[in-house]
C-alpha cells in the first residue's frame, strides 16, 4: 500500500527538468514574472525557455538538467512540463478573472515547494464555497456553457 502511495505520487510529480519554485522563489523571482496571463488570455501559461536562459547561460552550465533545458531552448522546443492542476475542457476559468485572489489559495504555498504537487482541490465544491464566502456568482453557467 505505502509503495503504491509512493508510486502514485512519483509519477504524478515527475518533472522532465527538475525546476524549483524554492529555490527561485529565494532569488526574489515573482510569480507574475513567468506566470503571464497574455492579452485577452485566461491561462496563467508557462515562462518562455529564453526567460530561463537569461540566468543559465552561465548559471549551472555543468548540470545536466540544465544541460537539457538549452537543448529545449536551442531547438526552440516548449519544455514539455506535466500538468498538475487542470479542469475539463467544458469548464470556464480565468486567472485573469482571478487576479484579486492570492495564488496560495488555490494552488498552495509554491514558494516554498521545491516539487509542485495538487495540494488543492479544484473541484465544483471548492470553487463553490470560495464562490459563496466571496459573493461571486454560483449560476451555473458562470462556470458551465460559456
Ligand atoms: C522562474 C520562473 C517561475 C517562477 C518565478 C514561478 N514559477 Fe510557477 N512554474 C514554473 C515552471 C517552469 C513550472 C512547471 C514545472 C513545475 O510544475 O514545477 C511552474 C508550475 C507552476 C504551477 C503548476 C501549474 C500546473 O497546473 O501544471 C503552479 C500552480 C505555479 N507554477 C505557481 C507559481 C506561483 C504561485 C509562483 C510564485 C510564488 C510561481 N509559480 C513562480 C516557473 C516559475
Ligand atoms: C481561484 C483559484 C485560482 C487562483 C487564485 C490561481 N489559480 Fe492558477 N489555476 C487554477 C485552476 C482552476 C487551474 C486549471 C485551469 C484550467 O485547466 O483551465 C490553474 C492553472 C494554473 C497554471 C497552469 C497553466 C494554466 O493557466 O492552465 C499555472 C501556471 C497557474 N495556475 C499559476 C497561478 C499563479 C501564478 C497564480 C497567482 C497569480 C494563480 N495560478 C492563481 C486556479 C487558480
Ligand atoms: C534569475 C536567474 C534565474 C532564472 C531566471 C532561472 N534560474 Fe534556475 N537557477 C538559478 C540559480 C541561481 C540556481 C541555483 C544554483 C545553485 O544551486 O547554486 C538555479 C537552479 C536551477 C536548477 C537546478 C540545477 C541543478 O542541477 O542544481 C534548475 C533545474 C533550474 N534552475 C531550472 C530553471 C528553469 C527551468 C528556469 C525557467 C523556468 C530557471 N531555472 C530560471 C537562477 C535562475
Ligand atoms: C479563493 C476564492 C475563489 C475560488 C477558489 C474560486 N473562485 Fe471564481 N471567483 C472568485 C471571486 C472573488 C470572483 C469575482 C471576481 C471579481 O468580480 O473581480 C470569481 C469569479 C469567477 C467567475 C466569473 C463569474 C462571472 O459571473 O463573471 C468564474 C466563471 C469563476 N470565478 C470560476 C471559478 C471556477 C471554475 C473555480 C474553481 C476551479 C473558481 N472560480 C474558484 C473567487 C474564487
Ligand atoms: C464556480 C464554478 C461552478 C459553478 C457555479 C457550477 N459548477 Fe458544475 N462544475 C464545476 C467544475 C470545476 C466542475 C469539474 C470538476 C468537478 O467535477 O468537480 C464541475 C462539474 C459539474 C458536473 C459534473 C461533470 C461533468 O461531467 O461535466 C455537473 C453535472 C455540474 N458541474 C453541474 C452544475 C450545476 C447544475 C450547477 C448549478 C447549480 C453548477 N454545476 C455550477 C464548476 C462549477
Amino acid at each position: 500500500m505505502w509503495l503504491s502511495l509512493f508510486l502514485s505520487l512519483w509519477v504524478e510529480t515527475r518533472q522532465p527538468i527538475p525546476f524549483s519554485h524554492k529555490t527561485h522563489h529565494l532569488l526574489g523571482l515573482q510569480c507574475a514574472g513567468c506566470h503571464t496571463v497574455p492579452g485577452k488570455g485566461t491561462a496563467a501559461t508557462f515562462p518562455d525557455e529564453a526567460k530561463c536562459m537569461a540566468c543559465h547561460t552561465s548559471v549551472k552550465t555543468d548540470s545536466p538538467s540544465i544541460r537539457l533545458l538549452a537543448d529545449y531552448f536551442r531547438q526552440k522546443k516548449p519544455v514539455p512540463w506535466a500538468r498538475i492542476y487542470q479542469l475539463p475542457d467544458n469548464i470556464w476559468f480565468s486567472h485573469r478573472r482571478h487576479r484579486k485572489s492570492n495564488c496560495e489559495s488555490c494552488h498552495g504555498p509554491v514558494a516554498e515547494r521545491d516539487v509542485i504537487v495538487k495540494e488543492k482541490d479544484i473541484t465544483m465544491s471548492a470553487c463553490m464555497d470560495c464562490h459563496d464566502e466571496t459573493g461571486a456568482s454560483n449560476e451555473c453557467n458562470a462556470c458551465h456553457n460559456r
